[in-house]
């Protein structure tokens, strides 16, 4: 049983305050009852609930967009460090949720947790290639002979490979680089072996879904349909 309030945010139907107004409203019903309260219990896999007159199809899992901050480890615990499950609110927080994909500690943007085995699963798959674009500010401007390095793809001295990444934009120290593999601290190893250090990184797009630029570092918000399956759908970009 779950709050109806918080049934209808995380399926990414309004948020809990517009519910409570289309409650008010009389534009709610649970099993063709109209409800005049959110914080009413229901059964979101069997009671049938309508906004305005149109079904609300339940959704088991959940798809979170977060704006990581600085400081916070993308780990769903741990002992020693607060971790990006630590700062979901109680609009967000149920069991099972995890950061599908890992932010270095000090890398700000885009991250999705979700509580979907299957969808990680298939979002972190290196043969589906979902590109991940980010936002470098390094240490010194990149040349061009950086770049040709950057787009061949390169092996360092531990025998690490990285395949050949895309600089989509350069702006003195700014950098947009897009990468399809997600290999620990890979970004700051790119660039570490073209000799740059990389003085701050953001993630600011996944596949075909962008960081939503009206979260600040720290909020999140639910994903609707479109835009979990725009992850796995890059062609345009
Ligand atoms: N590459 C990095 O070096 N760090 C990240 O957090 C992500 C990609």
């Amino acid at each position: 049983m779950e709050r109806l309030d918080k049934i209808l945010s995380s399926q990414g139907i309004c948020t809990r305050k517009e519910a409570r107004k289309l409650a008010a409203d009389k534009k709610i019903t649970v099993n063709g009852i109209t409800v005049r309260k959110t914080d009413i219990k229901i059964d979101p896999e069997n009671d049938i609930i309508e906004v305005g007159g149109k079904r609300v199809e339940y959704k088991k899992y959940v798809y979170i967009m977060m704006n990581k901050p600085k400081g916070v480890l993308s780990a769903s615990n741990d002992r020693n460090a607060p971790t990006v499950i630590d700062l979901l609110n109680d609009d967000y927080k149920r069991n099972g949720l995890f950061p599908a994909g890992r932010l270095d500690r000090d890398t700000t943007g885009l991250l999705i947790i979700t509580d979907d085995g299957d969808f990680a699963h298939r979002f972190l798959s290196p043969k589906n290639h979902v590109p991940k674009l980010y936002k470098a500010t390094l240490d010194k401007p990149i040349t061009d002979s950086d770049k040709q390095i950057l787009e061949q793809g390169m092996t360092l001295r531990d025998g690490t490979k990285y395949s050949p990444a895309k600089v989509k934009t350069t702006n003195g120290c700014i950098v947009e680089i897009e990468i399809s593999e997600g290999k620990f601290h890979q970004v700051k190893n790119m660039f570490a072996f073209v000799g740059k250090t990389v003085e701050n990184l953001e993630r600011l797009r996944i596949g075909g879904l962008f960081l939503d630029k009206k979260l600040s570092h720290g909020e999140c918000r639910y994903l609707n349909n479109s835009e979990i399956t725009a992850i796995f759908n890059s062609d345009n970009y």
